[in-house]
């Protein structure tokens, strides 16, 4: 058991260098059962979630290899066992992408129901209904606690209307409809960076997927798909979250290997507040000036081009060093407020509100002190890390396996950024 400890009080400044995107390096992973022949994959990042997955892909018998810092030879060729029934695939939310990967391969999986972060209630409903109009039976087995697919006639195209915009569930049925006969609608379909990553890379393999990144995404079904190179995006989030800390704590520092593009709905919000921002020559980094006043401003979280549900939490905290009052109101997931008792603790003054309870009211500008913290979740987690580099005196955090999870070296990134932060055992 290990724990950050983290001393507060210091404007962060220098760089910080964005790794590969969590949520598109765990979708294009299994993607890689569909190739015929090994995948190279580049910048994919050093986290835990990538770790189990390439431990469960390993367990199910493709051959994974790292050559370099970030980069992975991936064979999945030799792959024949559709039952993913073992532990860590109910350790981690995307196993989930190996049902739909495992039904366009093979024709049928059973997999682990996945874990992954608690928000409330995480349905797998409209997974379900796009595998079954592409012609697949499913059903849950509660003893084995897995979800089985079986496409006895295989998979033929269909239009699928997403009931609910929903990442996973997009990226699962452009998965599984890759190989299916014919042509594949996917309509109220999520549109986020990585939606369009998964669909580049499945593209390179040689699938024929059009409109990624926008509502309605068309497959037409092919019949191989070979091995190939790619480097996966920067993480959109990791750098959010980056930006966030250096404005929290009025700091000055370049975060580089970014897609501007997948930050506007987070620089707008970020420029609102009185941050001075501007985009390096290259057009991959971005500039943040914090040293002035912070302003107070409102914020909805909403699927993508809207503001990241992902980037909530941490932007509660910075929004809590402001001066004035701003409102955070979440829209995407019911239950995902759950940390806020222990940042009340640093004297923080946040009040849960609204009839649903999916609005933050934050008295901002309040001094805050060091206190001792458990991560509830990922993103709860980076949110505690910025709250104790903004206090006064010393914080602890520990359940520190659900940061590392999805931050790769954050120890080290922010060690560079001149923060003073170690991890320790409990
Ligand atoms: C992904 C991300 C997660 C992020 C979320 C929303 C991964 C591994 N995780 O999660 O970090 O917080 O997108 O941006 O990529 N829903 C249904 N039925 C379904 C599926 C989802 O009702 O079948 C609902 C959910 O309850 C939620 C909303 O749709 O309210 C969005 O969920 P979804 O986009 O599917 O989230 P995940 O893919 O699980």
């Amino acid at each position: 058991m290990e724990k950050f400890v983290i001393g507060g009080g210091k404007a962060l400044s220098g760089e910080v260098y964005i790794s590969g995107a969590k949520n598109a390096a765990v979708a294009i992973i299994p993607s890689t059962i569909l190739a015929d022949s090994p995948c190279t994959l580049e910048n994919v990042p050093n986290i835990k979630d990538v770790e189990v997955m390439f431990e469960i892909m390993t367990k199910m018998g493709a051959k994974i290899e790292q050559t370099g810092k970030n980069t992975y030879y991936v064979d999945a060729t030799g792959i024949e066992t559709t039952d993913v029934i073992f532990e860590e695939a109910g350790r981690m939310r995307a196993s989930y992408y190996i049902l739909g990967a495992l039904l366009a391969k093979k024709g049928k999986a059973c997999v682990r129901m996945p874990g992954g972060c608690f928000f409330g209630d995480r349905p797998m409903d409209q997974h379900i209904k796009g595998f079954s109009i592409l012609g697949a039976e499913c059903s849950f087995d509660d003893f084995k606690n897995c979800v089985s697919v079986f496409a006895k006639n295989g998979l033929k195209g269909g239009n699928i209307y997403m009931d609910v915009v929903s990442v996973g569930a997009t990226i699962n049925v452009m998965i599984a409809a890759v190989t299916a006969e014919g042509t594949t609608v996917i309509e109220n379909a999520a549109r986020e960076p990585h939606i369009v990553d998964v669909a580049n890379f499945l593209n390179m393999m040689g699938a024929n997927i059009k409109g990624a990144g926008t509502e309605v995404i068309k497959i037409k079904g092919v019949k191989e798909l070979r091995g190939v190179n790619y480097s996966i995006i920067p993480d959109q989030i990791e750098a959010g979250t980056y930006i966030a800390a250096i404005a929290a704590t009025h700091g000055k520092a370049v975060v580089k290997n970014v897609i501007p593009k997948h930050l506007d709905s987070i620089m707008v919000k970020i420029n609102e507040m009185g941050v001075k921002t501007s985009v390096g020559e290259n057009g991959d980094s971005i500039s943040i000036d914090a040293s002035g006043e912070l302003k107070s401003c409102k914020v909805k979280t909403t699927p993508h081009p809207g503001f990241p549900t992902d980037m909530q939490p941490q932007f509660v905290v910075l929004m809590s060093m402001a001066k004035g009052t701003s409102y955070m109101r979440e829209t995407v997931w019911e239950c995902r407020f759950q940390y806020i008792e222990q940042l009340k603790r640093t004297g923080m003054d946040v009040k849960i509100s609204g009839n649903k309870r999916d609005l933050l009211i934050i008295e901002g500008g309040k001094t805050l002190h060091g206190i001792d913290m458990q991560a509830t979740d990922l993103r709860a987690g980076a949110a505690m890390i910025i709250a104790a580099l903004c206090a006064n005196g010393v914080s602890t955090i520990s359940n520190i396996n659900y940061i590392e999870r999805g931050y790769d070296r954050i120890v080290e990134k922010l060690q560079a950024l001149g923060a003073d932060i170690a991890k320790e055992s409990c």
